[in-house]
């Protein structure tokens, strides 16, 4: 199989970072395009991937995801200087704290889901011509939460959001993920489930090694051709393929 080229947005800091590093080390003859908001960023981060031994083709994609312009300047560059994409991880995503006055939920509920919802529909519909132009086997994976599961929110499964806005947008992202899946039948949408990482999104609370919530990504985006179908995914503990998620 010829190389992949495979893309992770906010992979600068985070999941995002152990993405890319789980699947630089799994699949090193791949090539892969670490998403920053700055090429700042990018590039310290791949410097630090190379003081762990990593030899994979990385090189950065200055992207914004809550600008339509930077999503578009992103897919010029990858296009004109690296010819395609195989796969797409969107894994950029915010939270806002709500104030116990609600005085910021307009702000909290507009900016996530500028980040979260609108900025993955961009860079769907941005980056899918491209990729069904270049790829046999095009795949996004959208990093949702199991917030997002109606199913498990409703039956007792999860405590009360900290961040309503939050949970509603990762629902939101998976009602995107169907919505895609159906209007392109020629390529996989994916939306996976890290579990609880440690990160700075948490204040690194997290009960998870962010590397061991980067698993089910890297599962669905190297697997072969066909293994899983669209869907929404997690991959815990030991288990060596990803399991369903209820919507
Ligand atoms: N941590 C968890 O327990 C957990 C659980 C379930 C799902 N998730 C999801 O996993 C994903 C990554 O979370 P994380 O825990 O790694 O968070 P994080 O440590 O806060 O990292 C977030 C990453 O997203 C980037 N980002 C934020 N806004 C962006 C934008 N507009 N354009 C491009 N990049 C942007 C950040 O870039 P900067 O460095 O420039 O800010 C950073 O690289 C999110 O979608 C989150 O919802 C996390």
């Amino acid at each position: 199989m010829s190389p992949r080229t495979i893309l992770v947005t906010g992979a600068n800091r985070g999941i995002g970072y152990s993405i890319l590093q789980a699947l630089a080390t799994r699949s090193p003859s791949d090539h892969f395009l670490l998403g920053a908001r700055t090429t700042k960023n990018g590039n310290s981060a791949i410097e630090e991937l190379r003081t762990l031994g990593l030899q994979a083709e990385i090189d950065v994609v200055e992207l914004d995801v809550a600008s339509e312009s930077s999503i578009k300047a992103a897919e010029e560059y990858v296009r004109t200087k690296f010819g395609g994409l195989d796969v797409l991880v969107n894994n950029a995503g915010i939270a806002i704290l709500e104030e116990a006055d609600h005085s910021n939920l307009s702000k909290s509920y507009a900016e996530t889901f500028n980040t979260n919802i609108t900025g993955v529909a961009l860079m769907m519909s941005t980056f899918l011509c491209l990729m069904k132009e270049t790829s046999q086997d095009p795949r996004i994976i959208n990093v949702s939460s199991a917030r997002a599961s109606l199913q498990l929110s409703s039956t007792g499964n999860l405590p009360p959001s900290r961040v309503i806005s939050y949970s509603v947008s990762k629902t939101a992202l998976n009602a995107l993920t169907v919505e895609y899946a159906k209007a392109e039948p020629d390529a996989r949408f994916y939306a996976a489930s890290p579990g609880h990482c440690k990160t700075a999104f948490n204040g690194f609370k997290g009960t998870k090694d962010p590397l061991d919530g980067a698993k089910v990504v890297v599962e669905l985006a190297l697997a072969e051709k066909g293994k899983y179908a669209n869907g929404f995914w997690q991959l815990e503990g030991d288990d060596k393929e990803a399991s369903l998620v209820p919507w």
